[in-house]
Order: C-alpha cells, then structure tokens, then sequence
C-alpha cells in the first residue's frame, strides 16, 4: 500500500500520489523554497480495493519504477536495458490510467517494449492485473510525471511510439497552461521520437481538439492532424464517460519527421 503522510495541516493523509513529489529533484526558487510547478495532473484519491493492494503487493516491485528509482539520474537512461532488461522498441503512453491500451498492446505485440506513465497509483495497481490477466510481461509504469521524465530520462530518437489518450482537459482559461499539449512539452516530446515515429493522441473534449491541432501545428518536426480511430485502441474509461455523455472523439495521428 502507499504509504501514509501528513499533510499540510498536520492531518494524516494517505499518500498524495498526484503531487509534487511524483517529480523528483523538486526545483528551488533562488530564495530557496520550492518551486510552484505547472503539473498536468490534479490529486485524486489513493486509496487502494483489496484487488489493487494485492496486484500492487505482487507485481509492483519488478514493473513499477517511481520516484526513488529515478532521483540520482543526471542524463538519459538506456531505458530497454535498465528497465526491461531488453532491447527492443519503446512504445509509451502518457496517463495510462487504469492501464486499458498499455495491457492490450503490450499482449498483443510481445515483441515490443511498452512504458506507462501514471501519477494515478490506484490505476497503476489495476494497469497491473490488467497485464497479469492478459499475460504480458513486457509492459513497465512509471510514477514519475512524465513531462519531467521525457526531458530528463529519454534520449532522443528513442521512442518508437507515443500515445496520449483522454489527457486531462483542464477546461477553465487560466488552467490552460497545465495541458500537457503545450510547448515547450510538445516539441520535447517530438525530438523523444524517432525519426518517423508517431505520436498519436484522442479527446472527447472539443475545445481540446482545437487545442491540439493548434499547438502540434507549431511544431516543425511533427506532420499529420487528425485521423481515423486507431484500431489497436480499446476503449477505456474516460472516453466511455465521454460517449456517455454525448461527446465526439477526436483522434490524432502525426510523424516526426
Ligand atoms: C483523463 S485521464 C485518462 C486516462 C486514460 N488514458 C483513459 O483514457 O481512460 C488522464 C490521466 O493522465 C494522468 N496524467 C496527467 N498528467 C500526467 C503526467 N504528467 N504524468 C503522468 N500521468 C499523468 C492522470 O493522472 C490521469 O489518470
């Protein structure tokens, strides 16, 4: 389970995954306090079912990397030999929730290496027996903000592919700036790909697919827009709460060119 923490009233609280500390190296102010980060994330709560705390108790030590496993990193990672204890083509996705599209994927493509990115634990426990129940070992999560960890552990060139699916649409004006759709995220994650890799994305949010095809435009080593469904996508949590709600997805594809 996470472990317990006190918050800053004093009060025990569980363990607020979805906070500062799921970025290492927390940056200073010259005066030296902490840094206000612009995270794409909110809190949400970290309790843990029964069926989690086991999935996590089993599988977590060998599939999940967090915050500790990258604090003393000071320049990219080989990440298939640190990680997977293999080389073979990273595919990555960006707030796996609970791990729907990673778990199908990875057991469908054996051959490639899959890493999650998810601040979320309780989804990360669940992305766990997601992979367990579909037989795929071939699958890591990564707890760390994964705005922080393109820029600080991936080299470039080294992703074969990368999908963000259902980001966090961040509706109000001035919440804008914590879309992780935005430069100068875009144009790391762009130079993160190999050359004619893909990055492709989905919403329910229309506002948001405005946005996006906004931003991704301003970025020169990125070609495409918007696209047909991916067929390998399944569908997942938010995006049946979007078609629940009446909402068109839009789906994005484009290559780094
Ligand atoms: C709206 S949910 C969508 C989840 C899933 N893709 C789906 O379609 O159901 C967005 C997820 O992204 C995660 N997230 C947002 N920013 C993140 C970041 N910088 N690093 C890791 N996870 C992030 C959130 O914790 C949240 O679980």
């Amino acid at each position: 389970m996470p472990p317990e923490t006190h918050d800053k009233h004093g009060k025990l609280a569980r363990s607020r995954n979805a906070s500062p500390e799921s970025r290492p190296n927390v940056r200073l102010t010259e005066d030296g306090r902490p840094l206000r980060e612009v995270l794409s994330y909110a809190r949400r709560g970290s309790r843990f079912t029964a069926r989690q705390a086991d999935a996590w108790d089993r599988l977590a030590g060998e599939w999940v990397f967090g915050p500790e496993a990258v604090a003393d990193v000071t320049g990219p990672l080989d990440l298939g030999a640190a990680w997977f204890g293999r080389d073979a083509p990273l595919y990555v996705e960006i707030g796996s929730g609970v791990g729907e599209t990673t778990a199908s994927y990875a057991a469908a493509h054996p051959d490639v290496n899959v890493l999650a990115f998810e601040v979320w634990l309780p989804g990360v426990a669940d992305t766990l027996g997601r992979l367990e129940a579909a037989g795929a070992t071939n699958a890591r999560l990564c707890t760390v903000d994964a705005a922080w960890s393109l820029t600080e552990l991936f080299a470039a060139g080294s992703i074969t592919e990368l999908w963000t699916l259902f980001p966090d649409p961040w509706h109000k004006k001035r919440h804008h700036k914590r879309r992780l759709v935005n430069q100068p995220f875009v144009g790391v994650a762009a130079s993160r790909l190999v050359a004619g890799g893909t990055w492709r994305l989905a919403t329910d949010w229309a506002d948001y697919a405005e946005h996006i095809a906004e931003v991704m435009a301003t970025e020169p080593t990125l070609a495409g827009g918007t696209a047909e469904r991916w067929d390998e996508r399944p569908l997942t949590k938010f995006e049946r709460r979007g078609l629940a709600e009446g909402r068109e997805i839009a789906d994005f594809a484009y290559r780094r060119v």
